[in-house]
């Protein structure tokens, strides 16, 4: 018998209270920063964000993801036995944020481990754990995107820090004869690094390097839009489907424009797109995971339907996820 990796739960966290692009640019004004919910918005689609107050960490906001998650699922922490969780903003450098999580979730004993894909992330820890599944060497899968990202921006280049937010998104998935992910497809372009990344690390005590983000827009886009239809297409060549299959489309949730540019590269209605970029910005792994949750529990996604998510970002990466609902 076939196993597939189905979910059976859903779960979000977003710290604090939202804060308007209007807010944002009235606090960057302070430190003379320029900027304005005009050009946000008609740039980005971008309305707000969530920031983490100080203190307020990855494993924080993955753990009352997951907690949502595991309830929605009606799945006890003890039978948890694998966590993965996709992050470029871990509270340590060791241990992983997957391992915190485990302890505060009272989650013990199975694998735990961190995938660090940037915005891909939640795709490959997806696919990662699909494949664990798979292969009998776990039932019960905790899948989590969680990010601070607040932490690694720089508050005084406005081309990047109007553009992210902080988030948590997570799912249960379970060993079952019923589909299930059908497919994915991951990739990596490692000679287009520099066009987004945070080029620091700590070493002898001290931060080295610029542990902020930085980024070529320009390329990112051209490039995102590409890789989003290509990989799309790619995985539905591989289990034997048409775009038309498609009911929900779950991009990773950069940037508005992206969102459209690519739902019309596919061919998919927009109506189809699940887009939460407005309320949430870019929230980097946690992003798919967090739209994903609110589409779940609006009543859009519903039993049976089938999701493409999808990732794109740092590294180059980006990836596929197509599953039944
Ligand atoms: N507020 C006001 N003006 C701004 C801001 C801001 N926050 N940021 C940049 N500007 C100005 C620039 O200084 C520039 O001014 P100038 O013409 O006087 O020099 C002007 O706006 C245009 O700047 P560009 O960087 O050329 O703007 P662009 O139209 O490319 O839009 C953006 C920038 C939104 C980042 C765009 O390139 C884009 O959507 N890129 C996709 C990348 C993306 O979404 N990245 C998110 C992370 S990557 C990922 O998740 C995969």
């Amino acid at each position: 018998m076939e196993i597939f990796s189905r979910i059976v739960g859903t779960g979000r966290a977003l710290p604090g209270n939202p804060v308007t692009n209007a807010e944002l640019a009235t606090r960057l004004a302070q430190s003379g920063v320029d900027t304005s919910d005009d050009w946000i918005r008609e740039r980005t689609g971008i309305s707000q964000r969530y920031i983490a107050a100080d203190g307020v960490h990855t494993s924080d906001l993955a753990f009352e993801a997951s907690g949502h998650a595991l309830q929605s699922a009606g799945v006890s922490a003890k039978d948890i036995d694998l966590i993965i969780l996709a992050t470029s903003t871990p509270d340590m450098i060791f241990p992983s944020t997957a391992c915190l999580l485990q302890k505060k979730l009272g989650a013990s004993g199975g694998a735990a481990f961190d995938v660090q894909a940037v915005c891909s992330g939640f795709a490959y820890a997806m696919a990662t754990a699909d494949l664990f599944i798979k292969a009998g060497k776990a039932k019960t899968a905790l899948v989590v995107g969680a990010e601070v990202f607040s932490g690694i921006l720089d508050w005084s280049d406005r081309a990047t820090c109007v553009l992210f937010g902080d988030g948590a998104g997570a799912v249960v998935l379970k060993a079952d004869s019923t589909p299930g992910i059908l497919g994915h497809r991951l990739h990596a372009r490692g000679e287009f690094e520099s066009i987004l990344r945070t080029p620091g690390t700590v070493s002898h005590g001290k931060a080295v390097g610029h542990p902020f983000l930085t980024m070529d827009g320009q390329s990112v886009f051209k490039l995102a839009v590409q890789v989003l239809d290509s990989v799309a297409r790619e995985v539905l060549a591989d289990v034997g489907h048409q775009v038309s299959d498609i009911d929900w489309l779950i991009p990773h949730q950069a940037n508005v424009r992206i969102l459209s540019a690519t739902a019309k590269r596919l061919g998919i209605e927009e109506s189809k797109v699940v887009v939460t970029v407005d309320q949430h910005a870019n929230t980097s792994a946690a992003s798919v995971p967090l739209a994903l949750d609110v589409a779940v529990r609006d009543g859009r996604i519903r039993s049976g339907q089938r999701l493409m998510l999808q990732g794109v970002g740092g590294g180059f990466t980006w990836g596929a996820v197509y599953l039944q609902f």
